[in-house]
């Protein structure tokens, strides 16, 4: 793989760093930039979703799109659609068995693949040195790119340390921007510890407010391992999205459920990636950025905690 074609000419250093940064202007014209932004400002005024700075500098987006159960054309709509609002960061996985769909919404986008910060996860099947490498390839054909942003071990259990081997690997030759972890818990994390020479930069886990993390948030602060949710709505489970205390807490800054759940992701550090098949949502799912929750709000929100899973179908 030639980087410095891929990057027209853009230093390593420079595409490491500003990946994910892009410029709204003319794909927001037509859809409302000020709805979806809050900004209010003109079409032709620059903005971006905020990134933070992963471990080994690569900048990834706070705010990306989970593609789980998006598959076949309707996966392929709602990237193309995404894009177009402003989504950069792409959330798959082999599992999700949607790669392909996912690589054919960001062709028919149009962006630049420099523009986006696309994930994936190798899965529990092809764990182990050889067969992550092939896995990750055939990742890589489906989607139609020549790089991932962010590779993941899905789920720790079997050959972790073969998997990981060959994913550091991997990142040696330029083929990934960062690898990481989904679902490791912190005994997962201090045994990678003991032999990995590349540290992980995410740690990817069930986290929202019914399952708030807050121990494992800690830790891989501590670690500096980027703390990404999945499932931030948990899927609507446990009535999220009719919640009273989270509406209570919208109702003051004008916002709906979904946006307050986003928001406290937000001011905590976390990266998030909600799943929608809908426009709608697409759009209030971006509009999280002009208001703010208070320190009582956050306190109020930590009270929803359950501790404790809403797919015990998944463990
Ligand atoms: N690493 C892992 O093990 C793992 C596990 C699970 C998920 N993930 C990743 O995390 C992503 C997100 O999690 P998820 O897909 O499980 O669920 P989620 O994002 O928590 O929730 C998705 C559900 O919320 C609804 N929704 C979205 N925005 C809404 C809004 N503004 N108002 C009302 N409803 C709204 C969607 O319905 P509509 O389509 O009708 O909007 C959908 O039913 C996944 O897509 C996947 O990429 C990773």
């Amino acid at each position: 793989m030639n980087r410095k074609n891929r990057n027209d000419g853009i230093s390593r250093r420079k595409f490491l760093q500003t990946g994910a940064t892009f410029t709204a202007t003319a794909m927001l014209a037509g859809f409302g930039a000020s709805n979806v932004f809050g900004t209010g400002n003109k079409k032709s005024k620059s903005t971006s979703i905020e990134n933070v700075t992963l471990n080994n500098g690569v900048k990834m987006p706070i705010l990306g799109f989970g593609t789980l159960y998006l598959t076949d054309s309707l996966g392929e709509k709602c990237v193309a659609q995404a894009i177009t609002h402003g989504y950069r960061l792409f959330d798959t996985a082999t599992i999700y068995n949607n790669e392909d769909a996912v690589g054919a919404g960001i062709k028919r986008s149009g962006i630049n693949r420099e523009e986006l910060f696309v994930t994936s996860k190798v899965w529990v099947d092809d764990y182990g040195y050889e067969n992550t490498k092939k896995a990750f390839q055939t990742s890589l054909d489906k989607l139609g790119l020549d790089y991932l942003d962010l590779y993941l071990i899905h789920r720790p259990r079997g050959d972790i340390k073969g998997t990981w081997r060959a994913m550091e690997d991997l990142y040696r030759e330029n083929k990934i921007r960062a690898i990481g972890v989904s679902n490791f818990e912190t005994e997962h994390l201090n045994e990678l510890a003991e032999y990995s020479e590349i540290k992980p930069t995410v740690n990817q886990i069930e986290t929202h407010a019914f399952f708030q993390q807050p121990g494992a948030h800690e830790f891989l602060n501590q670690k500096d391992v980027q703390m990404q949710a999945w499932s931030p709505f948990a899927q609507g489970r446990n009535g999220l999205f009719t919640n009273e205390t989270l509406a209570e807490i919208g109702d003051k800054y004008n916002k709906t459920n979904a946006q307050v759940s986003l928001r406290w992701h937000y001011q905590r550090g976390i990266v998030t990636i909600p799943r929608t098949s809908q426009e709608a949502h697409m759009i209030e799912n971006l509009n999280i950025f002009d208001f703010e929750l208070s320190e009582a709000d956050m306190d109020t929100i930590s009270k929803l905690d359950l501790n404790k899973t809403q797919f015990p179908e998944w463990e």
